[in-house]
């Protein structure tokens, strides 16, 4: 009985297609999320036991101008795959965000705490979750993370690197904290969900908290140290106020990771730790893919 990733192309996925090349990796041209019958037909051929659904409508921005492709994908293709997961008595491990939270506190957010999400984004991923237990699944969760990124894919860190290389000085938010998590870290947490038969919400990030710009300054830090960046642009702080987004984000959504450290003894490393890893990573690209 097989595990099975939904969304394959993405960042997450690609974590797991390395650490798990046993798992199958489905993407849209394998099966339509928003259909029930090729959800159906699909997964039941491949005798499935798992679903981890690493599959999103991920363009914080974008997503205040195309609120129902943000929903469809966000909200009702997470319903269509809980439901048949219900169904069919499959576990499913359903990946959501920190942006489901207003972020207008300084305490670390417990994993019961309530949504009030304040952009198309956050809206949509809490849509998501609540769809998870909409249909009684005892091996269904969602696993909150927050600030992915990988040394694959475009993210935060590709960007920034890309960046440093070519401007003079970078101007990067200094008033939003959170906690960067690498791919690498929430796949391996996702693994130990599934072996455990985890069900219910639960928060997962590598640990401590920064702003973007300590973020920033971080991944400057490693670009010199491993040899990506010669001359690395500068980094100036600058309030969120002053940088022209479409969607408002939270100024504070570090999450309380306390539930699956102690149930689950899933330990996070400090997010520094992690992004050295992935920054050495990026240095030998080609070996790794
Ligand atoms: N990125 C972050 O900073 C962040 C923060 C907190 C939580 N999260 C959550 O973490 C999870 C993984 O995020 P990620 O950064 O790995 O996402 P990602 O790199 O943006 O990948 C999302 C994947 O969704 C699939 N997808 C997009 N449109 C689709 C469609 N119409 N039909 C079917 N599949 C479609 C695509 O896979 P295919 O092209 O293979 O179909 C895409 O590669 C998501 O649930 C996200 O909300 C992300």
């Amino acid at each position: 009985m097989k595990t099975v990733v939904i969304g394959k192309s993405g960042q997450l996925a690609k974590a797991f297609r390395i650490l798990n090349p046993d798992y199958i990796f489905l993407g849209r041209a394998d099966v339509n999320v928003f259909c029930r019958n090729s959800i159906d037909s699909t997964l039941k051929s491949l005798n499935v036991r798992n679903i981890i659904n690493s599959s999103a409508y991920t363009l914080v921005d974008k997503a205040e101008k195309e609120i129902e492709q943000a929903y469809a994908l966000n909200f009702l293709a997470v319903r269509n795959l809980a439901e048949f997961a219900a169904l069919n008595k499959i576990g499913l491990v359903h990946i959501s965000s920190d942006y489901v939270f207003r972020g207008d506190s300084v305490k670390p957010i417990k994993a019961y705490e309530r949504h009030q999400p304040i952009n198309v984004y956050g809206l949509s991923k809490s849509a998501g979750e609540n769809a998870v237990f909409r249909y009684p699944n005892e091996r269904a969760c969602v696993i909150r993370t927050s600030w992915l990124y990988s040394n694959m894919s475009t993210n935060f860190v590709t960007k920034m690197l890309a960046l440093m290389k070519t401007q003079q000085t970078l101007k990067v938010v200094e008033d939003q904290v959170g906690t960067p998590t690498s791919v690498w870290s929430l796949a391996r947490a996702c693994n130990i969900a599934l072996c455990k038969n985890l069900n219910g919400k639960t928060n997962f990030t590598d640990a401590g908290h920064c702003s973007w710009y300590e973020f920033a300054l971080k991944i400057r830090e490693f670009g010199i140290k491993y040899n990506i960046l010669g001359n690395a642009a500068e980094i100036e702080p600058i309030l969120s106020n002053k940088f022209n987004s479409l969607a408002k984000r939270p100024k504070y959504s570090v999450l309380d990771k306390s539930e699956i450290e102690n149930k689950f003894g899933v330990v996070p490393r400090h997010w520094k730790e992690e992004l050295e890893i992935v920054i050495k990573k990026l240095t030998k690209e080609d070996k790794e893919l």
